[in-house]
């Protein structure tokens, strides 16, 4: 990008979105008597957390629709994306020969989503001729020019060099600003622009800075004015539209996007959906495709943020699927809830590996997954029972007892079974603080959730056992009945019948149980253990 005469006003910064956007002409504009425009990004349809992240750092958004094109989803979400990350100016383009049908699908939508009529184009070279106009009227939205400087940290190429995009405010030499993550501060002693030497940088330019001293920043880190720096915080009230495919599932663990940052993350509660605009709100377990609600975020650490009405950039952030990548829905902040703050880990004295060397055994979490029937319980028993005898301490913690007392307003939709391992994993992980062998017993049919409680844990400490038999065979055994009834449809989200079950892919242990008998298999994870080290006396 050519430097900016600071003298001029800044152009209003555009974003080009649609399949077409690659091969759109890149002209920047500058209408008569109206301000320059300048098309900072250009984004397909793909990246859904890109894709709001450039939204939420441009002023305007022109959206350029293929003829062969129908509005589907991924259209819309695409427009309502771009309207979450608070862009009231946009711009539907499409083909004069395109379809009556197309155009009056996309009038309809532009309705619904409050944006500009759609524009009939000659063709791609005429775009910008045609939205001039319209275009010179937008006008840009925060932050204001003289808001404090931001920069998302995308690389640190040495100690004292940090490259990111600048997203809010203008840096010049001599300036004195701070890492947010690590606190520390130094001045700017140089910086440059594209490999071009420069005074200043403003929002929306990438920019590699050189310090007077290192500040100890790395990629995902926010650098800030050293005088008035963004705050920190794990826990957020926000606005999410969801856009996955399966509905999202408060507890469960997924990657929260913000800025350049990634963290683990999970949504603690849905407070309700929003129906409309004008309509109340509704309550909701759950946020499905399309849906928007407002919901509490819960961090596993601290974030640098803004609320999305300060700083739309820090202000916004996307879920993403750990296991697939994609993203699952997209937010805005509005406000830090302070939970935590105040709330200090109590250090105790008595340490888990004293407790553990007095137990004479290494605690560890046995975790015994499958299908109901499968023979988790008969196993854990027989493995506990066996524990116990060699003289160890053990506790087992099993679904059908949980499910009385500590979960008993718990179901089994895939929110409640969600809930039902988050809480039992936390349950599991006192037990192993506390030096005990635990043993828990649960279908626990979703990886993420098995994955959850392997997390919480020490390296090591987690032994996954695939408690396995086909369904076929647990079906016919139906030591409970309940196959049968779920059969008959007496019993809705069975797993196995019309609930899924996702077997482990790399468990510790795999026990086959239609081929070998629950003694041998009590055995073996006794060896497993012996093997491994759990029954050592003297544990470090
Ligand atoms: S989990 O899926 O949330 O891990 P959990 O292990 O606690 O399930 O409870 C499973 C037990 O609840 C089964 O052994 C069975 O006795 C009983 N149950 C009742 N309804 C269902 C259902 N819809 N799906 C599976 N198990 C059920």
């Amino acid at each position: 990008m050519a430097p900016h005469d600071f003298g001029a006003p800044a152009p209003l910064r555009l974003l080009l979105c649609g399949s077409a956007a690659g091969t759109m002409p890149d002209r920047p504009f500058e209408p008569a008597g109206g301000q320059p425009l300048a098309v900072v990004d250009r984004r397909g349809h793909e990246d859904v957390g890109a894709l709001a992240l450039a939204a939420a750092r441009c002023d305007a958004a022109v959206v350029v629709v293929d003829t062969d094109r129908s509005v589907d989803d991924a259209l819309r979400r695409m427009l309502q994306v771009v309207r979450l990350a608070g862009l009231h100016n946009v711009f539907l383009a499409v083909d004069g020969e395109s379809s009556p049908d197309l155009r009056e699908d996309l009038t309809h939508i532009a309705r619904t989503l409050d944006l500009f009529a759609p524009a009939s184009i000659e063709s791609a070279r005429d775009l910008w001729s045609t939205l001039g106009d319209e275009l010179s009227g937008a006008s840009a939205i925060g932050p204001a020019a003289d808001a404090p400087f931001r920069l998302l940290v995308s690389d640190a190429p040495s100690p004292q060099a940090v490259s990111g995009i600048v997203i809010a405010g203008t840096v010049r030499i001599a300036d004195r600003i701070a890492s947010v993550e690590t606190g520390r501060a130094s001045q700017i002693a140089a910086m440059d622009v594209d490999g071009e030497d420069r005074a200043q940088a403003a929002a929306g330019e990438t920019v590699t800075l050189r310090l007077e001293a290192p500040v100890g920043t790395a990629a995902g880190d926010v650098l800030a004015a050293a005088g008035d720096r963004p705050e920190t915080c794990d826990q957020f009230a926000a606005d999410l539209l969801w856009i996955g495919p399966e509905p999202l599932l408060p507890g469960r663990a997924y990657r929260i996007e913000i800025g350049t940052r990634q963290v683990p993350g999970s949504v603690t509660r849905i407070k309700h959906r929003i129906a409309g605009d004008d309509a109340p709100p509704v309550a909701a377990g759950t946020l499905r495709v399309g849906d928007r609600g407002r919901v509490n975020l819960s961090l596993a650490q601290p974030v640098a943020f803004e609320p999305f009405a300060r700083d739309r950039a820090l202000g916004t952030f996307t879920v993403v699927d750990t296991a697939s990548g994609h993203a699952m829905g997209v937010g805005t902040i509005d406000f830090a809830l302070r939970r935590a703050a105040n709330i200090h880990r109590q250090a105790v004295d008595v340490t888990k590996a004293a407790r553990a060397a007095a137990k004479a055994q290494r605690p560890a979490l046995l975790w015994f997954t499958g299908l109901s029937g499968a023979g988790k319980s008969t196993i854990a028993n027989l493995v506990e029972k066996r524990l116990f005898a060699l003289g160890h301490h053990t506790y087992l913690l099993d679904g059908d007892n949980v499910r009385h007392g500590l979960n008993r307003d718990l179901g089994f939709t895939a929110a409640d079974r969600v809930e039902n391992i988050r809480r039992v994993a936390e349950t599991a992980k006192l037990m192993v603080d506390a030096g005990l062998i635990t043993l828990a017993s649960f279908i626990s049919p979703f990886r993420a959730e098995r994955q959850l409680a392997r997390d919480l844990l020490t390296e090591g400490e987690f032994v996954e056992v695939f408690v396995d038999a086909p369904l076929g065979v647990v079906e016919a055994r139906d030591p409970k009945g309940l196959y049968a009834q779920a059969r008959a449809g007496r019993i809705p989200n069975f797993t196995g019948i019309d609930s899924p079950y996702e077997p482990p892919a790399a468990p510790e242990l795999h026990l086959e149980t239609h081929r070998r008998s629950a003694d041998e298999l009590a055995d073996e994870v006794v060896a497993y253990l012996d093997r491994a080290g759990f029954l050592d006396a003297g544990a470090d």
